[in-house]
């Protein structure tokens, strides 16, 4: 069928094959022009399959040339039905990975749960024996409690004040001031129940009891901190307040792992366009701004340029993991580097409506926003009838 973008405010209903598998393949090309990196050769990435976990997923093979377990939540496709692109992004990985002779298997289900972290753990067993990294890169509006079968969910709110700024619809460009009543203090427990350590914490402890991480393991998990514009509702907001409790697990992890001289790690990234962030009020004019300053400095950089740095410049090699004075490692340097701030914080007040199409790149927004979903690729004919019936082959 000839599939095209349906979207619903901030996500998209469909998801084009081949687009996600141009994306995925530029990926691809990118990890292996960057030449190779002495890193891990088992790994597993829970929420392998889009953003930063995918990218993740790419650099471990084509940059380390590791073999992988992902684990994602993503929807197939029915006749009729596009899958979601999660789904198109692991097909056209593990076809690629398999047939280059790498190792690639993967489980879609609910990461959250008991019974998707046994399905990992036997899968690591059976075929890998163990892993020496693991990345934990989910982001999810809710989660059910695994123990208490209580279903938390996640909001965007301020803490102890009401914050009003100025946000854009980027399907419009319409500038609008919106204003979020601050959090009561059962939402904040539930964002972090959401978004805080605790499952990761759950995983690193249940591989590391039933023997599956090798002596120096390490885990990275992701987090945010950004600019001064949107620290109100972000960092210092319910989720930042989940980000906390995410870096204070990293320490946490770092003591139960010590017997095998393994590590936690959190990585701060910079902020990109991805469904996740899609959803956060203020950042996507923040980043549309963001994009337009880094752009024009020669210092953008999308997940995989972040990931493949990360690896290649902050955890593989033979000095020491550099990390700021919170223990973090800082892939966001460029993003929070004096001069880009410094114009934002010029432009932001100035930004409206009438100047966001000089002042800001939009334009770049809108198109990587499509791009997760495999629309607006280049090289990709969208005239021509995709298979929506995709297979994952190494789906467990
Ligand atoms: P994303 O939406 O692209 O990826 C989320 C992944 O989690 C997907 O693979 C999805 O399938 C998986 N997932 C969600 N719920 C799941 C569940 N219940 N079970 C199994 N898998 C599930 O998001 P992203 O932007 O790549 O975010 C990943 C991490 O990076 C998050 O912790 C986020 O806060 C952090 N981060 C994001 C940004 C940004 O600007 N996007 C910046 C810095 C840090
Ligand atoms: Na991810």
């Amino acid at each position: 069928m000839i599939i095209t973008p349906r979207t619903r405010g901030f996500i998209c209903l469909t998801a084009h094959p081949e687009g996600c598998a141009q994306n995925v393949q530029n990926q691809i090309s990118y990890v292996k022009e960057q030449g190779t990196i002495d890193g891990p050769k088992k790994v597993l990435v829970i929420g392998s399959s889009t953003g930063f976990g995918l990218a993740s997923r790419i650099t471990s093979t084509y940059g380390a040339g590791a073999g992988t377990i992902g684990v994602y939540f993503e929807k197939p496709p029915a006749p009729g039905k596009t899958a979601s692109a999660g789904w198109y992004n692991t097909a056209a990985f593990e076809t690629q990975a398999i047939k280059d002779g790498f190792y690639a298997k993967s489980l879609n289900g609910d990461a959250f749960s008991d019974e998707i972290k046994q399905k990992t753990f036997d899968l690591i067993r059976e075929d890998l024996g163990q892993v020496d990294l693991v990345i934990y890169s989910l982001a999810s509006p809710r989660r059910t409690h695994p123990k208490t079968g209580e279903v938390f969910n996640s909001v965007l709110k301020p803490i102890g004040e009401t914050f009003t700024n100025k946000t854009v619809d980027f399907h419009t460009g319409i500038v609008s001031e919106i204003s979020i009543p601050p959090a009561n203090e059962e939402e904040m427990a539930n964002t972090i129940a959401v978004m805080g350590g605790e499952d990761w914490e759950f995983w690193i402890e249940g591989l590391k009891e039933a023997g599956l991480l090798a002596d120096g393991a390490i885990t990275v998990a992701y987090s945010y901190i950004g600019p001064a514009v949107t620290e109100a509702v972000y960092r210092k907001g319910t989720i930042g307040g989940a980000k906390d409790h995410l870096e204070k697990t990293a320490f946490t992890l770092t003591d139960k792992l010590k017997d095998i001289n393994g590590k936690a790690y959190v990585s701060v990234n910079k902020a990109l366009v991805t469904q996740a962030s899609s959803a956060i009020p203020v950042i996507p004019l923040y980043i549309s701004l963001l994009y337009k300053i880094m752009k024009e400095k020669g210092l953008h950089e999308g997940c995989i340029e972040q990931i493949e740095r990360l690896f290649s410049e902050h955890l593989y090699t033979s000095n020491e993991v550099p990390v700021d004075e919170k223990g973090r490692i800082r892939i966001d340097d460029l993003e929070l580097r004096a001069d880009v701030q410094e114009k934002v914080a010029e432009l932001w007040p100035q930004a409206t409506t009438e100047s966001l199409d000089t002042m800001a790149d939009l334009n770049g927004y809108k198109k990587d926003f499509f791009n997760l979903f495999g629309f607006e690729v280049a090289g990709v004919d969208y005239e021509k009838d995709s298979d929506e019936m995709v297979e994952i082959p190494g789906l467990s």
